[in-house]
């Protein structure tokens, strides 16, 4: 079935006369088992660290939009790519796309270096440039498309092809795709060859600015994942009882919500890149965009950020963003409402995004309004 299907109907199926069309919220901590003793295997439910309902429907129906076999929802996006990290051990290797997301690069620097992980940045929009630093200890390929927040566009399926032609003899490397700016709306990287897709449900999946969530999904139910899972419960960073049944309401109104954001983001896109205050926009479905081709083919449509730099200095766009009425200045994205922010100054020091960028998720107000919207800031630029 399509995903606008699957995103109705995965997940939750009611048995019997007179059942809820939706799932209740089942919020106890601890389960009876009075035949088995204590069994979280089998769907059966012990202690809420190890399973709970909520969070079984959203890993099954996560599992199911992504064309993975097995999903671990986590209480944010960070803890779930810091699990990911932590299966490997001191002395293997990863190579991670250079442009991506800060915090990913935080962990990866501030704790997993420290814990003997070693780590090679490189521009992936050059698929080469990952089979080329692979090495004999290389256990995972970290891509983020489109990267964040300069929109580059990676190939995943010609990365996946050359990594595999490059892995030693009895090895395996694993592939994980941060697929949280596209959602699996719009790209299905398990389809296009990688092993792992990460989420920050805080972002689209959650869609309305009010739920902190993470997940991987696998394509394969194989040691890596199971990895993983073991690490969720263990340290027990999980989604929680509400927070899951959150996500799954959201996922109903995923696909409606993306054609919305995209059609916006691409008129937003095209009224900055005419605009003579605008030096550069980067959205990949604009057809000059580096990334353009390549988002055609893996994408199903081109998303809703878009990243735009201004012909400004920094102080004079900190001051004018704030004078937006629909544009809030604020972090984040994947809101029904439209967000921008000054990318360098949310990112910090070590930061380096230009210093005139302007990072935007585009919401689903009515397109006329929003640029409007832009059309008066950039009047005071
Ligand atoms: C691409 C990307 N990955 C991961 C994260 C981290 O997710 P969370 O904030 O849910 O921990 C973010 C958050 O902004 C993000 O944009």
């Amino acid at each position: 079935m399509h995903i606008q299907t699957r995103t109705i109907h995965a997940g939750y199926s009611p048995q019997g006369p007179s059942q809820p069309v939706v799932s209740a919220i089942q919020p106890g901590t601890i389960f009876t088992h009075p035949e088995k003793g204590f069994d979280s295997s089998n769907g059966s439910y012990g202690y809420a660290r190890y399973g709970n309902p909520n969070r079984n429907e959203l890993e099954t129906m996560l599992a199911n939009l992504e064309n993975g076999a097995i999903a671990a929802a986590f209480s944010s996006g960070m803890s779930a790519i810091t699990a990911v990290f932590q299966v490997l051990s001191p002395g293997d290797h990863v190579v991670v796309c250079d442009d991506v997301y800060h915090g990913t690069r935080a962990v990866l620097n501030d704790i997993m270096i420290r814990w003997g992980l070693e780590c090679t940045y490189v521009d992936v929009t050059r698929s080469e440039n990952v089979a080329d630093a692979i090495r004999p200890n290389t256990k995972l390929v970290w891509l983020e498309t489109p990267s964040n927040p300069r929109m580059l566009i990676c190939d995943i399926a010609k990365i996946t092809r050359l990594v595999r032609a490059k892995t030693p003899d009895g090895a395996y490397i694993h592939i994980g795709v941060d697929n949280t700016w596209a959602t699996p709306v719009l790209t299905n990287p398990l389809d296009l060859g990688a092993d792992l897709v990460m989420h920050s449900c805080t972002k689209y999946i959650g869609g309305h600015s009010d739920v902190l969530a993470g997940a991987i999904i696998s394509r394969e139910n194989d040691t890596y994942i199971d990895r993983i899972r073991t690490i969720q419960k263990q340290t027990g960073a999980v989604a929680s009882p509400f927070d899951s049944w959150m996500l799954v309401r959201s996922l109903k109104t995923l696909v409606a919500r993306m054609r919305m954001h995209c059609e916006n983001a691409i008129a937003v896109a095209k009224f900055l890149d005419s605009h003579p205050k605008v030096e550069a926009v980067f959205y990949p479905g604009l057809p000059h965009s580096p990334g353009h081709d390549i988002a055609k083919k893996q994408m199903r449509d081109f998303g809703g950020m878009v990243s735009v730099l201004f012909s400004a200095e920094k102080e004079q766009i900190l001051k004018e963003i704030g004078s937006a009425r629909l544009f809030k200045v604020a972090t984040s994205l994947g809101g029904v409402e439209s967000l921008w922010e000054h990318r360098q100054s949310s990112e910090g020091p070590r930061s380096k995004t230009p210093p005139n960028l302007v990072r935007m998720s585009v919401g689903i107000e009515h397109p006329d309004d929003l640029i409007a919207d832009l059309q008066q800031v950039l009047d005071q630029l």
